[in-house]
């Protein structure tokens, strides 16, 4: 139930419908072990633009949520847009925005408030625990990651996000819900990865 309550906020906290979006443009174009980054940023603006407006707006949750199902679709790593795309002051810029656009919006937000909406993504303070999490978790030893997990005094939300996602890798979606709900409990932020993982899990269990 509470996990209901996570997916009907979640769905209602951008206007767009990024689940059911066609990610063909950047998953054709944006491919390892290289993801060369001329190729991934030029694919990944050809798909953000039409929403810039939307993603660089702060008070939403657009930007977290097309970032996650982006991830998702191309099992990218974390981090890998917002590390490579970044550019200029602005989070997103796109190559040509419609002349009669005001440099403020309606609500009078001017545009450094965009500033670094792509920043917040970035994955440095992911500790090597975190990668080990991962890893444990990606070669299906469930047990060894949450062990290294409760070792940890403090868990970041980066570590959450990881033991999350590694549930969810391995088919266990219920298991992933218990994680995410003690970060809420924990006034932990839930990160980008957290959401990819509460975001599947949303369609997975049907809540
Ligand atoms: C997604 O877009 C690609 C072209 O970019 C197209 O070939 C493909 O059929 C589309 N897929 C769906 C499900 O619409």
């Amino acid at each position: 139930m509470l996990m209901a309550m996570y997916c009907l906020a979640l769905s209602a906290a951008c206007p767009v419908n990024f689940e059911f979006l066609n990610y063909t443009i950047i998953t054709s174009q944006c491919k390892g072990p290289q993801y060369p980054p001329s190729s991934c940023c030029a694919s990944f603006k050809e798909f953000a633009c039409p929403y810039a407006n939307l993603i660089n707006d702060l008070t939403n949750e657009c930007a977290t949520i097309m970032f996650s199902y982006i991830n998702l679709n191309g099992k990218y790593p974390p981090g890998l847009f917002s590390n490579e795309c970044k550019d200029g002051k602005l989070g997103l810029e796109c190559p040509a925005p419609p002349p009669s656009e005001p440099a403020s919006d309606k609500n009078g937000r001017s545009i450094d408030d965009a500033e670094g909406v792509l920043g917040e993504f970035s994955e440095e303070n992911m500790l090597p625990k975190n990668a080990m999490i991962s890893g444990y978790l990606s070669e299906g030893h469930v047990d060894k990651a949450r062990k290294m997990f409760d070792n940890t005094a403090a868990n970041d939300a980066a570590s959450w996000s990881a033991l999350i996602t590694g549930y969810i890798k391995n088919g266990m979606h219920a298991e992933a819900l218990a994680p995410f709900q003690d970060t809420i409990v924990s006034h932990i932020l839930p990160n980008e990865a957290a959401l990819v993982s509460l975001l599947f899990a949303c369609g997975q269990l049907g809540a």
